[in-house]
């Protein structure tokens, strides 16, 4: 199989992760007999600062016409304050891509991973469908008599017909897609009574298409609670941006953390991002020391999205070794350096799956 891939490393540790990712792709490309071709983009904090631009003119469209899928690695920069060029770029290619929806897997790899008492591998595995187009991140709004004690300030909550059903049907396929059995939708509509009912109202009319898998719903702040608590009744969860975006940080440091988050940005149409969900972490930055798992897994997300599903197992099976035999990086406890992980990671990879394989 060739694919052409659209690389954006970005700022801060998306500089360090990013090619750790690509270390493991080339290693699965060269096991599993496929061909894949990284273009690399400079989007970021240097250019934006030396150039003054953020997200090129046309940079959309020669995407959508150049490459099967797109890696991010991260974006944001403190010398950057205002954030202008990330959100230029991250939400850009969001929101001018369609990516609407956010795939963020919950899964304990190891049970030494989780804070939860007496939980261990198994007990979790969930996936997070977060919408990523609409609600409160849509950036309509605005201030009245800013700065003064009598500033109003408005941020709109935008929920279509739409963006509602599209993010709910793809949550209902996603779950029929992988063989998982329940679907929980969340929401607030006790409080938001007009956003939030639109979800239930859809939700509903959905429902009876998909018979075979168990559906209900909970309130969002229930959610949180029963995460903590008994996250094993867990399967998938599709909600609106915001909760999304909660939910699954939430999730991520039931499993160990940002360090080991994926996140796949997908538009079942059209062409697909994925991107670690962690953000620069500008005190890392280049020194070696970010862990690089959650864009490996990321990787691996990417694969799975190609289509190329046993390859996606060989990078989860990596990573769970790394994690039983402690080849980890700081944040996890162990003493790996950012590119001594990529490279146990390609390593074993290459070890372990003999490259004739795939390729009989
Ligand atoms: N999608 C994105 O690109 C994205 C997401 C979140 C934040 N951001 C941006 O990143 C910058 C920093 O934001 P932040 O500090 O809130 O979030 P962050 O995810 O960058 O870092 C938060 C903390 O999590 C830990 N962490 C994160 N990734 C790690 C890794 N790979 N290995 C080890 N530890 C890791 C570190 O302790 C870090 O200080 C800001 O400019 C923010 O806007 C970008």
């Amino acid at each position: 199989m060739k694919k052409r891939i659209a690389v954006i490393p970005g700022d801060g540790i998306g500089l360090d992760v990013t090619p750790e990712a690509l270390k493991v792709l080339r290693a699965i490309a060269e096991t599993g007999g496929h061909e894949f071709v990284f273009t690399e983009f400079d989007w970021g904090a240097e250019r934006y600062l030396a150039t003054g631009v953020s997200l090129p003119e046309g940079a959309l469209d020669d995407l959508r016409r150049s490459y099967d899928v797109v890696f991010l690695g991260a974006l944001g920069d403190p010398r950057v304050p205002d954030m202008k060029h990330a959100t230029d770029i991250l939400f850009g290619l969001r929101f001018g891509l369609e990516l609407y929806a956010n795939i963020r897997p919950v899964k304990l790899l190891a049970p030494q991973l989780t804070p939860l008492r007496d939980r261990g591998v198994g007990d979790l595995d969930f996936v997070v469908v977060r919408e990523n187009t609409e609600g409160l991140y849509v950036h309509m709004g605005g201030n009245f008599k800013k700065d003064t004690k009598d500033e109003v300030a408005i941020q709109e909550d935008v929920n279509t017909y739409k963006g509602v059903e599209r993010i709910i049907r793809f949550a209902f396929e996603y779950a029929r897609a992988h063989g998982r059995k329940q679907l929980l939708m969340s929401d607030k509509s006790n409080a938001l009574t007009y956003g939030h009912d639109l979800w239930q109202r859809v939700f509903a009319e959905l429902q009876p298409q998909y018979p075979e898998i168990e559906s209900r719903h909970l309130y969002v702040d229930n959610l949180a609670f029963q995460l903590i608590k008994n996250p094993t009744q867990f399967d998938v969860i599709v909600t609106c941006n915001m909760f999304g975006d909660i939910i699954s940080d939430l999730g991520a440091a039931l499993v160990g953390g940002l360090g080991l988050a994926a996140s796949g940005n997908v538009n079942p149409d059209g062409l697909s991002m994925f991107e670690p969900v962690h953000g620069s972490a500008p005190k890392y930055a280049g020194k070696n020391v970010a862990n690089p798992m959650a864009a490996i897994l990321t990787a691996g997300m990417l694969l799975d999205h190609l289509g190329l599903q046993q390859e996606a197992e060989w990078v989860e099976q990596a990573a769970r070794a790394s994690m039983e035999t402690g080849n980890t990086a700081r944040d996890l406890g162990g003493s790996l350096k950012t590119s001594e992980v990529g490279d146990w990671m390609a390593d074993y990879i290459t070890a372990q799956y003999p490259a004739k394989t795939a390729r009989s």
